[in-house]
């Protein structure tokens, strides 16, 4: 598995990609492949923007998205995006994936990664293992229109 950054030229590729992993279960989200293009091409235009793809010989088997931002001295990373192709999950290429991801970011100098996820999901037990722990002190705090 080769682990490189994503460049806009990969965004129609990750759109598909992206759309057939969260279209699945565990999600069945309801993405469509311009939905999908626009919250890639949303998420490249970032400042800072961050994003790496493992991919072989079969094309891209896994994505990881995300910005970084100063916060005082630091450098916070939020990922936005991470997914393993359907038919490739449980094969540790997450796990690669955020090792590779990892290394990329202590050499861009972050100190911290946030994520969002969804609660008691196959999702949070990944991020879990992967060293990712629920924070006591932040809440996500949200509002309906
Ligand atoms: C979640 C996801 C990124 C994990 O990547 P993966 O390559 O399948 O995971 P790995 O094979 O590296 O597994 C690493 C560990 O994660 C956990 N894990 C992975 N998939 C799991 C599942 N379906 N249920 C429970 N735990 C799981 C396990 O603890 C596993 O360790 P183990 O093999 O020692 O048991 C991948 O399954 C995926 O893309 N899922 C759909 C999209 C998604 O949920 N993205 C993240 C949230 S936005």
């Amino acid at each position: 598995m080769n682990f490189r950054n994503v460049t806009t030229a990969d965004l129609t590729d990750c759109a598909r990609f992206f759309s057939d992993v969260f279209n699945a279960e565990p999600w069945n989200e309801n993405w469509s492949v311009g939905s999908s293009h626009q919250r890639l091409s949303d998420c490249a235009l970032t400042p800072n923007f961050l994003g790496m793809v493992g991919e072989d010989d079969t094309g891209i088997a896994a994505l990881a998205l995300g910005y970084w931002q100063r916060y005082q001295e630091e450098k916070h990373y939020y990922l936005l995006e991470f997914c393993v192709a359907n038919e490739r999950q449980g094969e540790g290429i997450g796990t690669l994936l955020m090792e590779a991801l990892h290394a990329r970011l202590q050499e861009e100098g972050v100190n911290r990664i946030y994520t969002l996820t969804a609660r008691d999901t196959p999702a949070q037990d990944f991020y879990g293992k992967a060293g990712f722990y629920v924070s006591p002190k932040m809440i996500l705090m949200a509002r309906r229109y």
